[in-house]
């Protein structure tokens, strides 16, 4: 993303105290770059961040939104905790029906908990998730309905109309059929967990 983490924590301590705190610099910068982090955050053309901070949870899903027209792709949606926020970002930036594929990074419930509400929101038939074999067969275990599409399978890229993502093993980061995608177009890198770290949770990692 295209912020560092003194701004993301200044801008969440905002959001945390329901706007009211005022005390630091940090803040006062993110003010000045007008990243309002309660809305869908802009990373390039048509790709957002559309996630929420989850207070005092190590656990922190970093959904994105690849906004394609009626192929339009979601990344690591998250659990059933933040669903609810998530998908009126989501719905800022395009409508539910008009994404195609999900991208799930690797199996864990913080990232995919939620696919099997979504799927039925979204409701296509030709809705695929994104995601390696050796992730489908635990993923399928969240009771999702929709087909799979294995990146192991296709070559290590998806093509959705003139959108080209490229995807590349990162096994055991933390997942053995981890992976991340990539948009040369853009340049964008969905990292999924490489840079996670438990302790001290999400914004410890991005201090670092
Ligand atoms: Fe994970």
């Amino acid at each position: 993303m295209s912020m560092n983490a003194d701004t993301m924590e200044a801008q969440l301590s905002k959001e945390s105290s329901g706007g009211i705190q005022k005390s630091t610099d940090e803040i006062d910068y993110a003010e000045r770059n007008e990243i309002d982090f309660t809305r869908p955050v802009t990373i390039a053309p048509d790709i957002f961040w559309v996630g929420i901070y989850l207070e005092n949870d190590p656990f922190q899903c970093h959904p994105y939104l690849i906004r394609n027209g009626n192929e339009s792709i979601l990344i690591d949606p998250g659990s059933m905790i933040q669903i609810d926020a998530i998908i009126n970002k989501i719905n800022e930036g395009c409508r539910l029906s008009d994404i195609k594929y999900i991208i799930l990074h690797h199996q864990d419930p913080d990232l995919c908990a939620a696919v099997p509400t979504l799927e039925k929101m979204i409701n296509r038939p030709d809705l695929q998730i994104v995601t390696h074999s050796r992730m489908s067969v635990l993923i399928k275990h969240y009771g999702i309905q929709s087909g799979y599409y294995n990146i192991d399978q296709q070559n290590f890229k998806l093509q959705a109309g003139d959108l080209e993502l490229e995807f590349f093993t990162t096994p055991y980061c933390h997942s053995p059929g981890a992976f991340v995608t990539y948009d040369r177009k853009t340049g964008v890198l969905f990292s999924g967990d490489i840079f996670f770290r438990r302790t001290g949770g999400f914004l410890e990692v991005l201090r670092r």
